[in-house]
């Protein structure tokens, strides 16, 4: 699992393995973020928890590299024996050199209804759009931003008196209910891609 920050949805999709309902083991997280939250809620479940910092990270030229960076973070992920990469709040675009190693193995959770409001503050762009349905988006990660083929959605109604962080609660229940089911489904193989189409077999 890859994430960045809070850590809310590993807690949920840790859970649901605590709780027998995933048939997956979280292999470890990993956080591009030093001191985010999310490390310690994995140290305390006893799941492997890495900072792999970006910025150690560096081409030929002496900059920044995101190949090399995410180089290090396959090594970590194969090391490791994973199959499919969870991003969880991970607040990086990925490359070549992840999605390519894991190709349609790699997923990620959005806070909107995609194709509406792709990139930073979804649930700030829904509301000042004036939507009357929100919700959460669990998709396969390409590389564009948010736009991937579809797994599975909730919609959630906005209410007259909704603040962002209202909205935000709510849109996060679901997620944290929605993506779990989402990973069993891959794990149990019955998801396959056809076009932009994601088929769910029964
Ligand atoms: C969630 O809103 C998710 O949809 C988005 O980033 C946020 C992560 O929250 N991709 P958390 O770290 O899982 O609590």
């Amino acid at each position: 699992m890859l994430a960045s920050g809070r850590g809310s949805n590993f807690a949920a999709i840790a859970a649901a393995v605590e709780r027998g309902d995933l048939p997956a083991r979280i292999a470890c997280v990993i956080s591009d973020v030093a001191g985010a939250p999310v490390l310690g809620l994995a140290r305390e479940r006893g799941i492997p928890a890495l900072h792999v910092d970006p910025s150690a990270y560096l081409g030929p030229d002496g900059r920044r590299s995101r190949l090399a960076f995410e180089r290090a973070v396959v090594a970590e992920l194969r090391g490791r024996g994973v199959e499919l990469v969870v991003l969880a709040g991970f607040m990086r675009l990925l490359g070549a050199a992840l999605l390519d190693a894991y190709p349609w193995r790699v997923v990620n959770i959005h806070p909107s209804l995609l194709p509406a409001f792709p990139g930073l503050d979804a649930q700030r762009q829904a509301l000042e759009h004036g939507v009357k349905v929100a919700g959460c988006t669990v998709h396969f990660v390409d590389r564009g931003v948010d736009s991937g083929p579809i797994i599975a959605q909730r919609a959630v109604p906005v209410r007259e008196d909704d603040t962002v962080e209202s909205l935000s609660a709510r849109i996060l229940e679901q997620e944290h209910d929605v993506y779990w089911r989402a990973i069993r489904w891959l794990a149990e193989g019955r998801v396959t891609i056809d076009g932009r189409r994601v088929r769910i077999s029964s």
